[in-house]
């Protein structure tokens, strides 16, 4: 009942004084009422917010929200409407700040601490508050609402049909659960800055930087690091697979290119990540059709037009072919990350980390020792191997044969399915 009491209070206040301050944004309001309140066609919240009954039931599930409202001396349910006001406004304030966790409530709050910043006796801050309040960018409702703002519905069916868009909420790797080597640290840590730093960029005319190939066999990590960094800096992620977005009519393939650069602008700032980017240069030998030329052209183009500092839209291209990307292509880049397969140390730390949450004892040093030549996608599957072969005899607990087993099985049948190191 307390819980319940406090519950209703805070939304109660949250949207009164939401609604009363106009310096206040849809991003101050607490993830999960603004997730609520969201409206998809405005792609936003919109003033005023009221507070229902059925509102307390859904957010908090509260049975009996009209009891909890006549409980509180400062709250009336009215009927017509089903809405719960404040009748007075400064009692309502002064019971929050009183309740045992009410200082709690509002520090997770930003627009409960923008008012009670300057309150006696509290010590609250609303930086803080923000700081801890997802984003509104994290969330799906927010891209679904801005995509088809940008485009009209039947375009963005189309687009969606070429491009794979991820928010930050939806990304399940973060950077630190990927072992990289320090120069893949190095530079995902200066695109990160550079994003951040964008304005400071612009101001001193640094424009050639944002556009970044990643080059590695299969499993390496290319597209989860590209993911990693649009989580770690919460912005979308925007994924297309050159193969994808070739149309076999040549001349959609060009307007395709420039749909999924124009939402990639749309959706600024956010990352752009083009796969199998060595599909260009495949198509580009095995045919001189004028057409393909010219697709080939648009992308290029596309690519020399779009700049991190000035659209927002940091660029990166992945292949794991990269003989068969030629100089044109090469030249538009101005980073290359590689993305070796991992050397003896570097299995081990992943290793540990895949096995970090299964019960057994093992040594992943050894492991390490006897899997040359795997992708951290192979380690992955071997772990994964082990662990459903432990559950066949209804067992949870891994063990050293376990994982040496899956690694002589993994060894088989990838000399069963030989595929010589430079087409892999
Ligand atoms: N260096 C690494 N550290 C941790 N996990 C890795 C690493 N490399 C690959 N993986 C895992 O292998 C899987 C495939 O990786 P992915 O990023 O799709 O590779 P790529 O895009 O290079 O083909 C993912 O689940 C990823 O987490
Ligand atoms: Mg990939």
């Amino acid at each position: 009942m307390d819980d319940e009491k406090l519950k209703t209070t805070e939304l109660v206040l949250t949207a009164e004084i939401y609604n009363k301050t106009d310096d206040l944004q849809v991003d101050d309001l607490p993830a999960n009422l603004r997730k609520h309140y969201w409206d998809d066609k405005e792609g936003t919240v919109k003033r005023p917010l009221n507070v229902t009954a059925k509102d307390l039931t859904i957010l908090y599930n509260i049975k009996n929200p009209v009891e909890i409202a006549k409980s509180l001396p400062f709250l009336v349910y009215e009927e017509f409407g089903s809405q719960l006001k404040l009748t007075v406004f400064d009692l309502g304030v002064k019971w929050l700040a009183k309740h045992k966790q009410g200082a709690k409530c509002i520090q997770n709050n930003p627009v409960l601490a923008h008012f009670y910043e300057n309150y006696d006796s509290l010590d609250v801050s609303y930086e803080e508050a923000k700081q801890k309040n997802e984003p509104k960018e994290v969330s799906r409702q927010w891209i679904d609402s801005l995509i088809s703002q940008i485009s009209g519905e039947k375009e963005t069916e189309e687009v969606l049909k070429l491009a794979h868009i991820l928010v930050p909420e939806e990304i399940d790797q973060t950077l630190d659960q990927l072992v990289l080597n320090q120069d893949q640290k190095d530079e995902v840590e200066k695109m990160v800055k550079a994003i951040q730093f964008r304005d400071y960029l612009t101001r001193i005319g640094l424009l050639e930087i944002g556009k970044l190939l990643f080059v590695g066999p299969p499993g390496t990590g290319k597209t989860s690091t590209a993911r990693a960094m649009s989580g770690k800096l919460k912005i979308p992620f925007v994924e297309v697979k050159l193969s994808m977005i070739t149309d076999q009519y040549l001349g959609e393939t060009a307007k395709n290119i420039d749909r999924v650069f124009e939402l990639a602008k749309g959706l600024s700032p956010c990352i752009l990540f083009i796969d199998e980017f060595d599909f260009i240069a495949k198509t580009r030998s095995s045919d001189e059709h004028a057409a393909l030329k010219r697709a080939v052209n648009t992308l290029l183009k596309a690519i020399d037009n779009i700049s991190l500092v000035k659209h927002g839209v940091l660029l990166i291209g992945a292949t794991n072919h990269p003989h068969l990307l030629d100089s044109a292509a090469w030249r538009r880049f101005d980073d290359i990350v590689n993305f070796p397969l991992p050397d003896e140390e570097m299995r081990q730390k992943i290793l540990e980390y895949v096995l970090s949450e299964i019960d057994g004892t093992f040594n992943a040093a050894e492991i390490a020792s006897i899997t040359d030549g795997y992708s951290g996608s192979d380690l992955r599957m071997v772990v994964r191997e082990a662990v459903l072969n432990a559950l066949m005899v209804d067992r949870f607990a891994l063990n050293q044969e376990d994982l040496v087993r899956a690694v002589g099985e993994f060894n088989k049948r990838s000399a069963f399915n030989y595929i010589p190191e430079d087409e892999r």
